[in-house]
């Protein structure tokens, strides 16, 4: 009997080897940890219960027969995080590059159907090299099925994907479909095609950190939502960024004790704006004197930054922040903010977090390039997004919010909650001098007189009073109690019910 409680344990130490020490070792020296260090560092310490640790490929062709590893390139199991239930997957690319077989994908389509039944996130650590070469169409099959899970999931359950290592081909696409996608600085890329054959096709020469660095995915191509320094970081983020996400579409985000006031005066955002109104100031310190204790989860904060997207808390709870950023073009929309906003919106709708929205906008970023790249079809998903979306949804307006950009923000017509404006809001068509250009170009040739028609032009629309009358702004607040106000307003809306027609699903402008 003894005997035979040994080879277990002989079998499980086995299988915790993974490729074997010298691949472990190799792994250590370029700064990564391997597959199972990585889920002790996600995962509440000892809460990691595994799954299929003895799968084996069924791989004969080119040797395969003989290079069998048990586990076959990918630990899955469940765990908590801060005490709540989460599924994952770690590929070990110490097992044949962390290449994706038919069993490996049957790993983690299983542990993902457990998920969905269960309603739990799926974290999944990628370090693969992408299909199994020597599996072909199989390994092809398997990614396929493990693309579909993904699919069925989304909206269904929270996904993110962390980047930790060479992720090619078929490796990109499963992550591609997920919520959130973070790297890790110098040690993860992610391509269709790598360089070689990049220089093959295109006669492109390109390194590997060019073609799918963290910097080029998480400011560039915005394939990715963040990127850490190493291993230990990334993984410390993602247990912070759980922590604030609801467990699936069923749920409401977590309540977390929190040691601020709630009606917390911040005297400071009285002078905020400036009393230039061309002048810039940081959206960031808004966000950070209105969260609970100044805690902002930034999503994509290098990528378009003339807008910024992440999570706060309020009172404990989770809410989704989208603001202008007036320091970057001036907290203009472009392609790339809209995009990047309408994508987080409807992140935070599928999964019932609330939306503030701080806006100081003056319009959308004129242009070849932009009319050219679309800007019509990528601003209508910002606008989409918002108007679909049936979360608590409360807007405050700081400065300007000029012409469709005003539409677009979270206004009253799209079915926002609560519109607050401060003293300072500018609620017009377009900017005072653009106006009077146009509605008064007979009198172009007389500054005196544009003057005096941009003078009245601003008395009449440079302020939230106009929109006030008209019950399009809630309330004028002052700026230093904007806290206390939005979190009494999300407070009064907790059980806020409302629906969109029936249908299959709608058709978004993509
Ligand atoms: C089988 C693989 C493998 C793969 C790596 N290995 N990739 N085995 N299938 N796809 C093995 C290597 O043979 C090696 O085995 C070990 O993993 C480590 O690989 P190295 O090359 O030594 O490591 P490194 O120098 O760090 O390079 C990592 C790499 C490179 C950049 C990932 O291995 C690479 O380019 N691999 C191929 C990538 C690729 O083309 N994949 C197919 C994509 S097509 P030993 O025994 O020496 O340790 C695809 C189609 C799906 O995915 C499409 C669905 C839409």
């Amino acid at each position: 009997m003894k005997a035979i409680l040994e080879q277990l344990e002989t079998r499980r130490e086995q299988a915790r080897l993974g490729g074997g020490q010298r691949r472990i070792d190799a792994q250590h020296a370029k700064g990564k940890l391997t597959a199972r260090e990585r889920l002790e560092v996600l995962l509440d310490e000892g809460s990691f219960e595994e799954f299929d640790m003895f799968v084996a490929h069924r791989c004969v062709d080119f040797g395969m027969d003989k290079q069998k590893y048990p586990g076959d390139g990918v630990v899955t199991g469940w765990g908590t995080i801060n005490g709540r239930l989460v599924y994952v997957f770690s590929q070990d690319f110490t097992v044949l590059g962390g290449s994706l077989s038919a069993t490996h994908a049957q790993k983690i389509c299983k542990i993902m159907d457990m998920a969905i039944k269960n309603g739990a996130p799926v974290i999944g650590l990628n370090d693969s090299g992408g299909a199994r070469i020597q599996e072909g169409v199989d390994a092809l099959g398997g990614y396929a099925d493990v693309f579909q899970k993904n699919i069925e999931a989304s909206g269904v359950i929270p996904q993110i994907s962390v980047i930790m290592g060479p992720c090619a081909g078929g490796a990109v696409y499963s992550p591609a479909i997920t919520d959130f996608i973070f790297m890790v600085r110098d040690s993860s890329y992610m391509f269709v095609t790598g360089p070689d054959v990049v220089k093959t096709v295109t006669n492109e020469v390109v390194t590997a950190e060019e073609l799918g660095g963290a910097k080029t995915h998480t400011s560039r191509s915005s394939v990715a939502d963040g990127a850490f320094d190493n291993d230990l970081e990334a993984l410390l983020e993602v247990r912070r960024l759980v922590d604030m996400l609801p467990l699936n579409n069923r749920e409401k985000p977590p309540v977390r004790p929190f040691f601020d006031d709630q009606a917390r005066e911040e005297p400071s955002l009285d002078t905020l704006v400036p009393d230039n109104p061309n002048a810039p100031y940081d959206m960031h310190e808004l966000v950070r004197k209105l969260a609970d204790e100044g805690d902002f989860f930034e999503i994509q904060a290098d990528f378009a930054k003339n807008i910024l997207t992440g999570f706060i808390r309020l009172e404990g709870r989770t809410v989704g922040v989208v603001a202008n950023q007036p320091m970057v073009l001036a907290g203009c929309l472009d392609i790339g903010s809209s995009r990047k906003a309408a994508r987080f919106v409807r992140f935070c709708d599928a999964f019932e977090i609330p939306i503030l929205t701080l806006v100081d906008v003056p319009g959308f970023l004129p242009g070849t390039a932009q009319e050219y790249g679309g800007v019509i079809k990528h601003g209508a998903k910002l606008l989409f997004a918002y108007g679909e979306a049936t979360v608590p949804k409360v807007t405050v307006i700081t400065r300007k919010a000029y012409g469709g950009a005003y539409d677009v923000m979270a206004s009253k017509h799209l079915r926002g909650d609560f519109n607050y404006a401060w003293p300072t809001a500018e609620i017009a068509v377009m900017g005072a001098k653009g106006a009077t250009e146009i509605i008064y170009r007979a009198d172009l040739g007389d500054p005196e007189k544009i003057a005096e028609h941009t003078k009245n032009y601003e008395d009449r629309f440079a302020n939230p009073f106009v929109a006030a009358e008209r019950g399009f702004i809630d309330e004028v607040i002052m700026p230093r109690n904007t806290r206390k106000r939005v979190c009494r307003a999300f407070a009064s809306l907790r059980n806020k019910k409302l629906g969109n027609p029936w249908k299959k699903h709608d058709n978004i402008p993509l």
